[in-house]
């Protein structure tokens, strides 16, 4: 296994819609696992395939606690079926986007319907964290990054402010 490089905002790929994927290979359990070990690495609670430059429908995602052992959740193709009207707002970051949180509203609670790493259809009902989490790599995979979901105003400053730190990189 082997830690993947996380590409950042404005990279082109973390607007890409991601294609769906067949079936497994190894090429792709070697890419889930990589994908894994990554987002614990970061550390992070979830990773989409876009975020390491591989537009493909995959998403991992653990929320359990540090003192919990890990439990990761491998999501081919996951799609949202049903989300709540009841909305909550709460802190988000993301890997993608560096130097940066904000506030999100998104639906409480989600049932989404996936593929598991053997092909088996699974359903997955959350509330709350795991809820938004779920959300927010399946935005992911579609392209959009909770950046757009904020107000107009806060997402420009974030533009500049990454626009800048970028350019004294560049300089240095
Ligand atoms: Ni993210």
């Amino acid at each position: 296994m082997s830690l993947l490089r996380i590409v950042q905002f404005p990279h082109p790929v973390l607007r890409q819609r991601a294609g769906p994927v067949d079936g497994m290979n190894s090429e792709l359990e070697r890419l889930v696992a990589d994908m894994v070990e990554t987002m614990y690495h970061a550390p992070g609670v979830g990773i989409a395939a876009n975020q390491v430059a591989v537009p493909v429908q995959i998403a991992v995602i653990d929320v359990s606690r540090p003192e919990e052992p890990q439990n990761p959740l491998v999501l081919l193709n996951p799609k949202i079926i049903e989300l709540s009207k009841e909305t909550e707002k709460a802190e988000e970051k993301c890997l993608s986007v560096p130097d940066f949180q904000s506030e999100v509203e998104r639906a409480l609670k989600i049932a989404v319907l996936a593929r598991d790493l053997k092909g088996q259809e699974i359903k997955i009902t959350a509330e709350g964290f795991m809820a938004r989490v779920l959300q927010h790599e399946i935005d992911h995979l579609n392209g959009t990054l909770y950046i757009d979901r904020i107000g107009r105003l806060k997402r420009q400053r974030y533009v500049r402010q990454r626009k800048k730190a970028l350019a004294d990189l560049a300089l240095e």
